[in-house]
């Protein structure tokens, strides 16, 4: 990866900081390069970006969803089907849009520095969920529709770099 991340996000509205972000993604990411160092750098992106207090990708593995690349403290290694709002998103195969993570049945509090989140499922061509990206932020209602569109594109090209 020899492009430096040069967009300047001060002052962006929240669509057009997605737009550039997940251009971004296209030219830092490519279906010839490992899976899992492109997730590492999608992750770093979105961190850089977004500032969350944990940003990475759970990988459907086992029947299980495993923890993959992130961004961020120490999370739990393993989350069960329909369990915690990953597993929701696997379960449901819709985003999940969580204002706040203490109202949220069967949340699995990795942190307890977490109080709201975002979780996207990744499919492949057959509609399956491969993955789920997952978000959280100290700020209670950090997500709103704008990053679920704006990450759902981003979503949409992982799944076609990669699960086609
Ligand atoms: N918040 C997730 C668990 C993963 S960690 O927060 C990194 C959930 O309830 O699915």
């Amino acid at each position: 990866m020899e492009d430096k991340i040069t967009i300047d996000f001060l002052g962006k509205d929240k669509k057009s900081v997605y737009e550039q972000l997940n251009q971004q993604l296209e030219a830092l990411i490519a279906p010839d390069q490992d899976l899992i160092a492109s997730l590492g750098n999608t992750a770093a992106l979105l961190n850089e970006v977004l500032r969350p207090l944990w940003v990475g990708f759970y990988i459907v593995k086992n029947e299980k969803l495993v923890l993959g690349p992130f961004q961020g403290p120490i999370a739990c290694v393993h989350i069960a089907f329909g369990k915690g709002v990953c597993g929701k998103a696997w379960e449901t195969k819709q985003p999940q849009l969580v204002p706040n993570v203490h109202e949220f049945q069967g949340h699995i509090a990795c942190s307890s520095l977490s109080n709201s989140e975002i979780v996207v499922p990744i499919f492949n061509a057959a509609g399956d969920v491969v993955m789920v990206l997952d978000i959280d932020s100290e700020n209670f209602a950090q997500f709103d529709e704008e990053d679920q569109q704006g990450l759902e594109q981003l979503a949409a090209i992982i799944s076609k770099y990669y699960f086609n």
